[in-house]
């Protein structure tokens, strides 16, 4: 939630670099976006804000000439509105001092929790603030510290010492117009190390097209870039040495590649995703191999499994429950990450906690990581993002390889997800002997086939949509269906539709539809029902027949040529044959598709949909 940039290096270079690099972190807000740039021969900062999304940002940088390019040294920052709503007053940089001191600007991701008494405190000495945000208030102490001749360095540690909350905060002084000053507590921040140049950002996506050698900042640490250094220090000063690595993402991950959106190309890298995943996760006999794993699957120790996530990283640890219970026979518990952080949670030792995050760095699943080492118990966290802050709080990583996701709704990172989770139930079940090895390696050889299955499905979708997308003309609602462990594929089918497509959606289990949702159900309550195979689809099938006797239009995600599901559905959205407990992976994509065809049918953005954000860095 809000991305920050920042830049030192070569006069031309500076705008366009924190210009892409906003574009690149645009999937944390699009509330406002803004620049603070330090001008050429001693011309103080200037800053540009825009609200909105970042096209009026680059609107107002294509009105610019002269000086504006001229610059060497500026950060920039993209919205998520947590305090005040979004209006230029509150978009950042915000910038203090100026009169008595030198000008100061800064930009903020995450909330200063005591800004309310902070604020106080400042206007009781003649400050005047001209924004709702908590971020105002650094501004006001940095320029207070600066004026009293402190160096940006020191100013900046004494302000962060006031606060209470969560910052990722970069900032800059007139008086050193080519320094940029940087620290974090709780939100992200990495070092991009350049040539000439050096770069700052909330996430290494946004530097991708400038450098991939990057420097993690942890909690409670400064960074001072200047064009040829850069020094990293606790806030007590102490020097710290870090070392550089290397990501393997390239910069065309983060371009459209000929699709109109990201959604739609991500929907199509599902195949590669999956593939990159599972690469060298099974042998050549179809067993898992997890190695990379530094504990024991086999430990007695692990008594049972607690599962902790947010949205679809949510659903992907509904599909894990029933994938590990069904086959390593261990009990699993999932949760919320923002229930399960309060909650008191009650665990020890011999609870493994799988910690599911896409970006890494979502404040809640943190907490509720926090909670379960309250208890002593062993964190594994799952995550497409290298060397996120919780990659660093876990014993163990799984990572999914799924490369940069874009769009804010989640899809090849959700199919990742579950087939790390597979490969983890599979791990465990193996470890322990739940199940015979032959059994085991059968699915592992579904799982390595399922590259292509989604390949497949993707093929027969192809040009399937229309009808289906058709009978959402006029809906209210709708409702998705599915039993045992298509039921979170039901979940995540109603979860993206409302998500990108503002309808109101609801998933349910079908078995327990008659206790409530029906009475939802009319003509314009389209009901997807997710069939796939096994004993759970009759039963399913004859709640859809209780939703079609009372007048239900009915969309079905079947297997290609299930003469059953074309009797009951108008429509069936038709999936290639998988080994039953790997239907859900195949069932998602006519979910993902059809989420997207009807948002892109109401004329929305399915790429930045309303109030919402990828990454929630923020309670
Ligand atoms: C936000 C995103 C979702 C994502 C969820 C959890 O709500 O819009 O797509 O599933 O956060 O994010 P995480 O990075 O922890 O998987």
């Amino acid at each position: 939630m809000c991305g920050i940039v920042g830049y030192v290096g070569k006069e031309q270079r500076c705008v366009e670099v924190l210009m892409d690099g906003l574009r690149n972190l645009e999937y944390r807000g699009y509330d406002s976006a803004g620049l603070a740039l330090a001008m050429p021969d001693e011309k103080g900062i200037e800053t540009t804000r825009e609200v909105g999304p970042l096209d009026n940002l680059a609107g107002a940088v294509g009105r610019k000439n002269g000086d504006f390019f001229k610059v060497r040294a500026g950060v920039g920052h993209t919205r998520w509105a947590t305090h005040g709503r979004p209006s230029e007053a509150n978009a950042h940089p915000h910038t203090g001092g100026g009169e008595s001191g030198p000008e100061v600007a800064v930009v903020h991701n995450g909330i200063v929790e005591n800004h309310a008494e902070l604020r106080e405190e400042l206007e009781g000495r003649g400050c005047e603030f001209r924004s709702e945000t908590d971020t105002e208030v650094i501004a006001h102490l940095l320029a207070e510290r600066a004026e009293t001749g402190e160096s940006l360095r020191k100013a900046l540690v004494g302000a962060l010492k006031r606060l209470q909350g969560s910052f990722a905060v970069a900032a800059m002084s007139a008086d050193e117009p080519e320094t940029i000053v940087a620290a974090r507590h709780q939100s992200p921040l990495v070092v991009g190390l350049g040539e000439g140049e050096n770069f700052l950002a909330s996430a290494v996506q946004a530097l991708l097209g400038n450098t991939r050698k990057f420097l993690f900042v942890e909690n409670g640490e400064v960074v001072i870039l200047t064009d040829s250094t850069v020094e990293i220090q606790t806030l007590w000063g102490e020097p710290v040495e870090r070392e550089a690595f290397e990501v393997d993402w390239s910069a065309e991950a983060m371009g459209l590649d000929g699709y109109e959106d990201f959604m739609l190309k991500e929907i199509h890298e599902q195949p590669a995703a999956l593939q990159a995943t599972l690469a060298g996760r099974l042998d050549a006999d179809d067993a898992v191999e997890l190695s990379e794993l530094n504990f024991d699957l086999a430990s007695p120790g692990v008594e049972r499994v607690v599962i902790v996530a947010c949205g679809t990283a949510y659903h992907a640890g509904l599909l894990a429950k029933y994938a590990i219970e069904r086959l390593a026979r261990l009990p699993v518990e999932v949760a919320v990450s923002s229930e399960y952080r309060y909650a008191d949670p009650i665990g020890d030792e011999k609870t493994l906690v799988v910690a599911i995050s896409q970006s890494g760095e979502t404040t809640d699943t943190l907490a509720a990581v926090e909670a379960a080492r309250a208890f002593g118990g062993r964190v594994l966290a799952v995550t497409n993002t290298q060397g996120s802050l919780i990659t660093r709080e876990a014993d163990a990583v799984l990572l999914t390889k799924a490369g940069p996701e874009v769009g804010v709704a989640a899809t090849k990172t959700f199919l990742a997800q579950v087939a790390v989770l597979y490969l983890l139930a599979l791990g465990l079940a193996g470890a322990r002997g739940a199940r015979p090895a032959e059994e085991l390696a059968e699915i592992g050889l579904g799982l390595r086939r399922s590259p292509e299955k989604v390949e497949e499905a993707l093929g027969l979708l192809e040009g399937r949509m229309g009808e289906a997308v058709g009978m959402f003309a006029g809906a209210r609602c709708a409702l998705f269906l599915g039993r045992g462990h298509l039921f979170p594929a039901a979940l995540e089918g109603a979860l993206k539709l409302k998500e990108i497509s503002y309808l109101p959606a609801e998933g349910y289990p079908a078995g327990e539809m008659k206790h409530g949702p029906i009475a939802l159900v009319d003509e314009q309550c389209p009901v997807v029902a997710v069939l796939g195979e096994g004993t759970l689809r009759e039963k399913t099938l004859s709640n859809v027949e209780e939703t079609v006797a009372r007048g239900a239009r009915v969309i079905a995600v079947a297997r290609e040529g299930d003469e059953a599901a074309g009797r009951v559905a108008r429509v069936t959205l038709p999936v290639p044959e998988v080994p039953e407990i790997l239907t859900p992976i195949v069932s998602t994509v006519p979910l993902q598709l059809l989420a997207y065809h009807v948002a892109k049918a109401r004329g929305l953005n399915v790429d930045k949909p309303r109030n919402l954000a990828k990454s929630v860095t923020v309670e």
